[in-house]
């Protein structure tokens, strides 16, 4: 179930049934040569998708696709908040949901960069209740798509060498299961991208010339992409449903 395509109604009649609710979250960046700007969030979004098509109760919102890019702003195409709007944005998010009586925030996370401002963010939301001496009244969680149960084995099979940490061969596989028409190609010099810190988007720029890091997304393939998004989407919904059962 999409949230998006529900009316006031159908979401208030699921608030009955469920609590819970699963929001992609990514980040809209460069993704190398031949990486979709959309990758990060078009990742988590097109698993989430998928895991309400095979378990219709799972309500999914619209996917929060703008995150913490700074470092990837010298590459055109890349939208980013800092960490500071990042985490107020967050916070009303989880306020509006909560406010409706949604009790399970379930973020599915697409970018390595937004961990850090995710989780203070939901520190904040409960120390806001702890200092009003209140129960918050809802949890949130977050989980990396990559993280869900079976997915880096999957992905370690698929790509033994060259995955590496930013326009990977497995989030370019997702994005090219299910946007065929959007493939790009390019020759890659090197074949494996060089690895190193991650600071501000000069010194990036200047580290990582392509814009990928310790990657050979050329590994790619939309039938690796279908066994990613079909062995995540399985996880996804046991994974909220584990959630749920917490409380
Ligand atoms: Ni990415």
């Amino acid at each position: 179930m999409l949230l998006h395509l529900s009316t006031w109604a159908e979401i208030e009649a699921q608030l009955a049934k469920s609590k819970a609710v699963v929001i992609p979250i990514g980040s809209n960046e460069q993704h190398g040569p031949t990486g979709l700007l959309g990758t990060d969030w078009l990742c988590p979004e097109i698993i989430a998708h998928e895991a309400q098509k095979i378990a219709p109760g799972l309500l999914v919102a619209p996917t929060f696709n703008i995150g913490m890019a700074q470092h990837h702003l010298d590459f055109p195409g890349t939208i980013a908040l800092r960490p500071s709007t990042f985490m107020l944005a967050i916070g009303d998010w989880c306020r509006s949901l909560a406010h409706h009586g949604f009790e399970q925030l379930y973020f599915l996370n697409g970018h390595g960069g937004n961990v850090a401002t995710i989780e203070a963010a939901f520190s904040e939301l409960y120390a806001e209740a702890s200092y009003a001496g209140r129960k918050a009244g809802y949890a949130c969680k977050l989980k990396n798509w990559w993280d869900l149960k079976g997915v880096m084995r999957l992905a370690a099979r698929q790509f033994p060498e060259g995955h590496g940490s930013h326009a990977t061969p497995s989030e370019i596989a997702v994005t090219q299961w299910a946007y065929p028409h959007a493939i790009k190609s390019a020759n890659y010099a090197p074949q494996i991208a060089p690895t190193g810190p991650i600071r501000e988007a000069a010194d990036f720029r200047g580290r990582y010339a392509d814009g990928r890091m310790g990657s050979d997304p050329g590994q790619a393939t939309p039938e690796k992409g279908g066994e990613l998004v079909a062995t995540a989407a399985a996880a996804l919904i046991e994974d909220v449903a584990e959630f749920e059962r917490e409380g």
